[in-house]
Order: C-alpha cells, then structure tokens, then sequence
C-alpha cells in the first residue's frame, strides 16, 4: 500500500516508523512531516488544513491509505473529505472528532451517557460565569470550549482568579473563538493517566497505558505544555483501574457516539484522573497522543496498517491488538524557553548516532527541518529521546543515557521524567 501520513510532529514520526515496519507498507508520505520524517518517508510541502491539497496529492499519487494523525484536520472534517473522494483514511469524521473539538459537547455527552467525569457547567456569556463563580467551590478549573493546543485550561486557585479567568477567555480572547462558550468544572485530584484505543466504531481495544508530563519544570511546576516525556505503562494503571474503566468508560464512550449518529472510527485517546472515587474522563482526544504515541507504539507487537485497516473496515473484532510485556520512556528535548519564546534555526548534532533505531533507542523528530543540508531546531519541542527496556526503570535510565547523544545550543529538558516509577 501507498501510505500519506498527515502532520509533523514527534507523533508523526512514531507513526511512520511504525508503518515502516509493516510488511503491507509500500511507498510512505507525510505531509508536511519533518527533518526526522523524511529519513523514512518522503515528506511533501502541503500543510495539514490544506484540504483539497491534500485530496489531490493522494489521488495523484494512488494513495491507497490516509492516517491523519493531527487533531486540527480531524477537528475541521478532513477525513470526510477524502471519503468524498472515494479514498480509504484512518481518522474520525469532523461529527465524531467533535469529542475532541469541543469540551462542552464531550461534557455533555458524558453527562447524558453516565461516564464518569468531573460535574461541570457551560456558559456562552461572561456575565453568567462570573456570577455562576461567585458561590462555586474553589480551587476550580475553566476550560476553553473549542481546541486551544492544550493550553485553554486554566486551573483557578482563588475566586479573584477565577473572575480573571473568565475575562482572559470569553472577553479577551486568549484563544480565539474557542473561548466564545466556557465550561467550568469542579477541580479533581489524583494520578493522570493517558490511555489510547483503536475503535471501528463498534469494537473498542485500548493500548498500553502512558503517563504524560504536561508541566515544562522539574518536580511538575511551570507551565502547561503538550508533554515534556512520557512513560508506558502507567504504574498506577492496575486490573482493578482497567475493568473499571472498561465498564463504564472506554466501550460506554463508543456505544455514547454511536448513539448520537456520530461512529467514532480512529484513535480515542482518554485522559483519565484516578480521583479517590474511582477513574473519572479529564478529557478525549481524537488522536495518538504526543508524545504518548512514542512510547506506545514502539511496544505495540501489531502490524499498525492491519490494525487500522480493520479499524476502516468495522472489523477490528477480528483481531487481538497486544503489546510487548516491556516498557518505554520518552524524554523530550525542547528549546529553552518552551512554551512561551524561543530561539529556531540551531543546528542539531548527534542524530545519525548509530545507537538510534535500533527498537531499543529511537530518536523522533517533533520540531525539525532540513537547512543548506543541515538538521536545525524548528520548534519548542524538538526531539523525543525514546529507550525501550525489560522495566521502566531500566527505560528510563537509558532513555536519560540517550538524550546525551544529541545536542543544540538551546536543549532543555526535564530531569524528572518518570519520577512515579518511584513512587510505587
Ligand atoms: P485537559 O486539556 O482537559 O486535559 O486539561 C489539561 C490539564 O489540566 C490536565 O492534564 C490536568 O492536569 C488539568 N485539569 C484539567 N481538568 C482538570 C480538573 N477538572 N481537575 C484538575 N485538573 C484538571
Ligand atoms: N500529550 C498529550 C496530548 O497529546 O494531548
């Protein structure tokens, strides 16, 4: 099979080595994909909202499958608009992507369906959450409504913050139109946990447990980012977590779409708190996570085009979906300054090092490009440094070994990386 990869980042390049590996693989593209990308696939100029762009090249070029792997294209309809050209694509149509692309509708899907989640509230008018927050129960959290790169979430330890909160949102607009509706929500405690699945729609396999770490300091402080490591599995996700959620999460969620007219078929990514009642959803994801999938599918024992093809197909019953009894590490290498301001353009070295690619050690590109034939830094997050070992804590001493293998002038990252192994 032709394969397009559709975005650029570390993610992108955990899928394409993955796709790599499958005996059903021919030619791979990934549009626009990056410096790291382009090692195994040939990276094509489109960007990810470019649409009919996209369209055309995959007919151009007897694409026969399409996997989207960013949230922006999902969110916006692209896999509806390959399936109106009649090509076969991985990835939730814009009515099932909604999961992700709007808070308020998860919430309220949630709600309708008996899913265990934090209690919430939604407001269109500032007016009506400022008042709504003069009796609520702080600490509190206010979320953006529509997709905010992980980053419409504010969590409000006083009311005058809250209040803050409510203008930066709704009337400053921090984040654009998905701050026109709000929802408020009651502030949790516990372990977060990240937990892919694949799901036809019908059918709902989840993947190895991970553990992200969303905070750009040691000792989780600073702030918010898309994810600065990851490990897999999650320590904390034990028997007793898994048959909870599978219970009353994961299939509950799919039955939930489907219900509403709305099969999800893709990847549902559940962010889950284990509050001391029990898991509870934080969010969904349309998506892999990033970078989850750089923990996650290095471990995965199947052929990732079979898997999704039976996903596309509605028979994903017909397979068994398992991983390695190993575990992985992710360390990701950022710019100084991540994610506010920092420098591009600093050339990277170390990256042919032959101890990478190896399926022990990977070295995925997240914000990379070629320039005048050298590899520079193009982005906050830049490289995700990925060991896989016999147990965490072996992954995470080499994953730390590796990240010494590469530099750039600007390298940042967290020396905490897996700092729960130890809490067990
Ligand atoms: P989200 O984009 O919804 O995952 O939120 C980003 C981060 O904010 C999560 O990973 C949590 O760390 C935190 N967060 C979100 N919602 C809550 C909540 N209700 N209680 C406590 N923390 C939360
Ligand atoms: N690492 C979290 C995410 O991909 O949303």
């Amino acid at each position: 099979m032709n394969v397009l990869i559709i975005g650029s980042g570390g993610r992108e390049h955990a899928i394409a080595t993955a796709v790599k590996k499958s005996a059903k693989a021919d030619k791979i593209y990934c549009a626009p994909g990056n410096a790291g990308i382009a090692q195994i696939a040939e990276c094509v100029p489109i960007g990810a909202m470019e649409f009919d762009k996209l369209v055309d090249f995959a007919k151009k070029n007897q694409i026969d499958f399409t996997i989207v792997g960013m949230d922006d294209p999902l969110v916006g309809g692209v896999v509806d608009e390959f399936e109106k050209a009649g090509l076969k694509v991985f990835g939730p149509r814009k009515n099932a992507a909604i999961l992700e692309g709007s808070k308020a509708f998860s919430k309220d899907l949630m709600k309708k369906y008996d899913i265990p989640t934090a209690a919430y509230a939604t407001f269109d008018r500032p007016e009506d959450a400022l008042e709504y927050l003069k009796t609520a129960k702080i600490p509190i959290v206010l979320k953006a409504d529509g997709l905010a790169l992980g980053k419409g979430v504010l969590i409000c330890e006083t009311r005058e913050e809250a209040f803050e909160g409510v203008r930066t949102l709704m009337e400053d607009k921090k984040f654009g139109d998905a701050g026109n509706t709000i929802v408020i929500e009651e502030f949790m405690t516990g372990r977060e946990i990240s937990v892919l699945s694949y799901t036809d729609g019908n059918t709902i396999q989840i993947m190895s447990s991970a553990m992200d770490h969303k905070r750009a300091k040691d000792g989780d402080q600073g702030l918010n980012t898309g994810g600065m490591g990851n490990i897999s599995p999650a320590p904390f996700y034990t028997k007793e977590v898994d048959d909870f959620c599978q219970k009353n999460i994961y299939q509950k969620t799919v039955d939930a779409m489907k219900s509403e007219g709305r099969p999800f078929v893709g990847v549902i990514f559940f962010g889950l708190m284990l509050t001391p009642e029990g898991p509870k959803v934080l969010e969904y994801n349309a998506r892999f996570g990033d970078p989850e999938a750089q923990v996650v599918l290095p471990r995965m024992k199947n052929d990732i085009l079979d898997v999704m093809e039976h996903c596309v197909d509605g028979t994903l019953d017909q397979i068994k979906v398992e991983f390695e009894d190993n575990a992985a590490v992710c360390v990701v290498l950022a710019s100084d300054g991540y994610p506010v301001a920092y420098d591009k353009g600093l050339v990277i070295d170390g990256l042919d090092d032959p101890r990478f690619d190896n399926e022990k050690f990977y070295c995925f590109h997240a914000g990379t490009k070629e320039e005048n034939g050298k590899i520079v830094t193009n982005g906050g997050r830049v490289l995700g440094i990925t060991a896989v070992a016999e147990d965490l804590k072996s992954a995470r001493a080499k994953a730390y070994d590796a990240t010494e293998w590469v530099s750039f002038a600007n390298k940042y990252m967290r020396h905490d990386i897996g700092h729960m192994i130890d809490e067990v």
